[in-house]
């Protein structure tokens, strides 16, 4: 065995010592409160709107900005105040409106994997006899019908917690489900729905639909606040016996833009470094060493969309002025004036409006398929919103200590 080889797995057998891929967890939700920091008034919103008789929920929000965790911790709660039976269903694009209530039905005494055992084989099963298998079958189509599996759960006291609901191909699909809710709310069902899913799943839950509004409550999950992002790094430092300092933390919240994805991705990185060189303290040299373990760990959409900017480019390096301008801009809808005026202070030359419009001509289009998005004449928004850390991190030397001064600017703005 040679010496780099005996030095990883020496690495790797202290970084599992640590825990510390079980305190930061980039790729997947919190499920552990203790690691669940900040969204107090969210929990609070969707605790009393679970636990109004009518009401049933959904939440949205962007991609990686926490949506999956704090349903299942709130969820979590409402099971022990209320005394439910929780149900998790993680939808994919094959789901339907059927294997999305599977499990519900089968906690409610209806077994639908009966049924297709019987039809393949087409001989009884369990002891029953033909007629009941035919029976069985009969079921298949009725749980087709949102009437049909309300009149089944509705007295059961359950909350069915529907994560990734945008995956769902079907709009049918998804109209039966807000079907279903409508019905369990006329019925004062004690079965409730928890629909979590980004921006659009409102408006596919609810065109066609319009009296689904009042007994569906829409939340909305914005980008973690300074105060919660630096909670998540103190939590997780606390655990692990390791101290960020002030300056790293404030680095570390700046490069995560409001999503908590990258702080943990970034503080894990960071963690397992100091755990490897046995350091208890974390600084802003260990945090900028970090990024580039960081980038390597991004999703590949991130990386591709950003690469096609460059792609058939000749002013590279405008565009990645622009580019670094923009993703500090912090808000959801970008506004030119707002980049001409970043770009002018981080980098000491101004741009003027016809330049940059030149230059976002060709990175803007008015659906997602370039990396940004033109929501009206001169405001912007990235069409995969997490690409404004992915910007800070592969263009981290670009890094200004005026960042602070302009997010503050930016803030009371
Ligand atoms: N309240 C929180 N406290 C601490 N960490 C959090 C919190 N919310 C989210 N995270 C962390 O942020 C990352 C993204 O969270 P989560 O998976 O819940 O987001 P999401 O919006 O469901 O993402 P996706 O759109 O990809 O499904 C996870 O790694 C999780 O560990
Ligand atoms: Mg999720």
């Amino acid at each position: 065995m040679c010496i780099t080889e005996d030095t990883f797995i020496e690495d790797e057998r202290r970084i599992m010592a640590s825990n510390v891929r079980n305190i930061f967890t980039p790729h997947t939700p919190i499920n552990n409160e203790d690691l669940f920091k900040g969204r107090t008034s969210e929990v609070q919103q969707i605790l009393s709107t679970l636990n109004t008789p009518g009401q049933h929920l959904l939440l949205y929000g962007d991609r990686g900005v926490g949506k999956s965790s704090l349903a299942i911790i709130a969820s979590h709660k409402i099971v022990n105040i209320a005394n439910k039976k929780l149900k998790i269903k993680r939808c994919s694009k094959t789901d339907s409106f059927i294997s999305i209530m599977e499990e519900a039905l089968e906690a409610c005494g209806v077994d639908l994997t009966l049924i297709s055992k019987t039809k393949t084989s087409g001989i009884s099963i369990k002891g029953f006899g033909l007629e009941n298998s035919n029976s069985y079958e009969g079921y298949l189509n009725k749980a087709n019908s949102p009437s049909w599996v309300c009149e089944k759960i509705k007295d059961e006291n359950i909350l069915l917690l529907i994560d990734e609901f945008d995956s769902i191909k079907s709009q049918e699909d998804k109209h039966k489900i807000a079907e279903l809710i409508k019905l369990l709310s006329d019925s004062h069902s004690v079965f409730k729905i928890f629909i979590v899913g980004i921006a659009e799943s409102a408006e596919e839950l609810t065109v066609g639909h319009p009296s689904v509004q009042r007994c569906l409550k829409e939340i909305k999950l914005s980008k973690m606040l300074q105060r919660e992002i630096l909670e998540i790094i103190n939590a997780g430092g606390d655990k692990l016996h390791i101290n960020f300092t002030r300056d790293a933390k404030f680095r570390i919240f700046r490069l995560s833009s409001g999503y908590p994805h990258f702080t943990h991705l970034i503080c894990l990185k960071a963690s397992e470094e100091a755990i490897i060189n046995e350091k208890a303290v974390i600084d802003i040299d260990d945090v900028n060493n970090a990024i580039e373990k960081s980038i390597s760990d991004c999703e590949n959409s991130l990386r591709q969309a950003y690469d096609d900017v460059f792609k058939s480019s000749s002013t590279i390096k405008t565009y990645r002025k622009i580019l670094y301008a923009i993703a500090l801009c912090w808000d959801e809808f970008i506004r030119a004036e707002n980049i001409r005026l970043i770009y002018n202070l981080i980098f000491d030359e101004s741009i003027t409006n016809q330049k940059l419009n030149q230059y976002l001509s060709k990175i803007v289009s008015n659906s997602n398929d370039k990396i940004l998005r033109r929501l009206a004449k001169g405001v912007y928004r990235f069409s995969d919103p997490r690409m404004s850390s992915y910007i800070r991190l592969v263009q981290s030397d670009m890094y200004s200590e005026k960042e602070e001064m302009i997010y503050k600017q930016i803030k009371s703005n």
